[in-house]
């Protein structure tokens, strides 16, 4: 029998991951752009990582981790996200020793166990950028004008900017009562999910899928009457900051994120057209956060995007992204070994001399050598 790939996982062949290599190159020119770093952490970690940071009430952390016990008895997770990562090692190599803020970004795989659809993987792809160390509206600013900036580089059209208030850990607990008040009469029409929220994470249930929840969430009360003067004066400078940009935003009052970690800003990028899985990029404020990992209490504003919603979203417009795979030279051989010699000799020198080469390995007649060469656009 052949063996497939693990479902929800993909192959990129080289065709493909000549247009991530662009899409990766602007993205790397951006952070060039903007004053960010890479890090690069593992793609596991210690599952505690997880389950405090991106909080143990949410999905991810309730049903989507692969989580497995190694050899050495250790539960490890491999990373759902990587804004806990990044947090974990900002404290972990003190980089709050450096001058603030720590401005990071990272690309590559992570792994949630969903149910795999068009757009949803288990294995995906994110970019993200990681602004530790300022509690500043400008920080906030710079992340969504960042991922902003970059669809529009990329052509991508019909953007929608969705932008909240999530509050904090002051000013939350009045309005999670407020919730709880409002949905307690609806608790047998809620679906077993939300009945499960009600208790925990009432917040949640505003961006619940479910038509029902989402028809009774309509009347229910608005954060933005329950912030806090520093909440509040917050999110008014960063709508004006975005203003200022000409960043044009959305106010969605019922965009909670499903990451406990969010104080402040939360915010997503989406394109209708591409689908269920519309949301290409999501973010905002953890000022918790690093203290919930155990670091001393720090700030942060960040996003993460997903690479392969970058693709969906240009096919639906009928746009691709343009490599440059044209070959410099095609070495043409006719005469046995003798010539094969003289032209990998030839070939090694024009390889040297930064040319892109190739040659035929075996003994192919004139013609077919000609087509090869055409073929490869040589
Ligand atoms: P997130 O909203 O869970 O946020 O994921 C960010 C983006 O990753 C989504 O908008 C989506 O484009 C993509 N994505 C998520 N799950 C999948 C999937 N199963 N298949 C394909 N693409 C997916 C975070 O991960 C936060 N760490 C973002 C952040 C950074 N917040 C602050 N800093």
């Amino acid at each position: 029998m052949v063996i497939s790939r693990p479902r929800g996982t993909n192959d990129f062949l080289p065709e493909a991951s000549a247009k991530w290599q662009a899409v990766e190159a602007l993205l790397r020119f951006l952070c060039r752009n903007y004053g960010f770093g890479e890090i690069r952490t593992p793609i596991f970690e210690e599952t505690e990582l997880f389950s405090r940071g991106v909080g143990n009430t949410t999905d991810i952390v309730q049903k989507e981790m692969y989580t497995f016990t190694d050899s050495g008895g250790r539960s490890v997770t491999l990373r759902p996200e990587n804004t806990a990562g990044a947090c974990r090692a900002y404290v972990e190599n003190k980089l709050y020793g450096l001058p603030q803020p720590v401005k990071l970004y990272y690309m590559g795989p992570m792994f949630r166990y969903e149910r795999p659809q068009a757009g949803r993987y288990r294995q995906f792809h994110q970019f993200g950028i990681e602004i530790i160390g300022s509690s500043a509206p400008t920080a906030d600013a710079e992340a969504i004008g960042f991922a902003w900036d970059f669809y529009n580089r990329l052509g991508i059209r019909d953007l929608r900017l969705a932008l909240n208030s999530v509050g904090c850990p002051d000013c939350r607990p009045a309005y999670r009562e407020a919730l709880r008040d409002f949905f307690r009469p609806h608790l047998g029409e809620l679906c077993p999910s939300c009945q499960d929220r009600f208790e925990r994470n009432p917040l949640r249930i505003l961006d619940c899928k479910s038509p029902v929840c989402h028809k009774i969430g309509e009347g229910a009360p608005q954060i933005y009457d329950y912030l806090c003067p520093d909440c509040a004066g917050h999110f008014e400078t960063v709508k004006g900051l975005l203003q200022a940009a000409d960043i044009p935003y959305v106010l969605d009052p019922h965009m909670v994120r499903g990451l406990d970690y969010y104080t402040k800003t939360a915010f997503e990028i989406a394109v209708d057209r591409i689908g269920a899985q519309s949301a290409v990029c999501g973010g905002g404020r953890y000022d918790g956060l690093i203290q919930e990992i155990g670091g001393e209490p720090c700030p942060g504003v960040g996003f993460a995007l997903g690479m392969e919603r970058i693709f969906s979203a240009l096919a639906a417009q009928d746009d691709t992204i343009e490599t440059d795979d044209e070959l410099d030279v095609y070495i043409i051989t006719a005469g046995g070994q003798a010539a094969k010699a003289a032209a990998f000799a030839l070939a090694t020198r024009l390889r040297a001399a930064e040319l892109s080469v190739e040659l035929e390995y075996g003994e192919k007649s004139f013609k077919a050598q000609i087509k090869a060469a055409n073929r490869l656009n040589a």
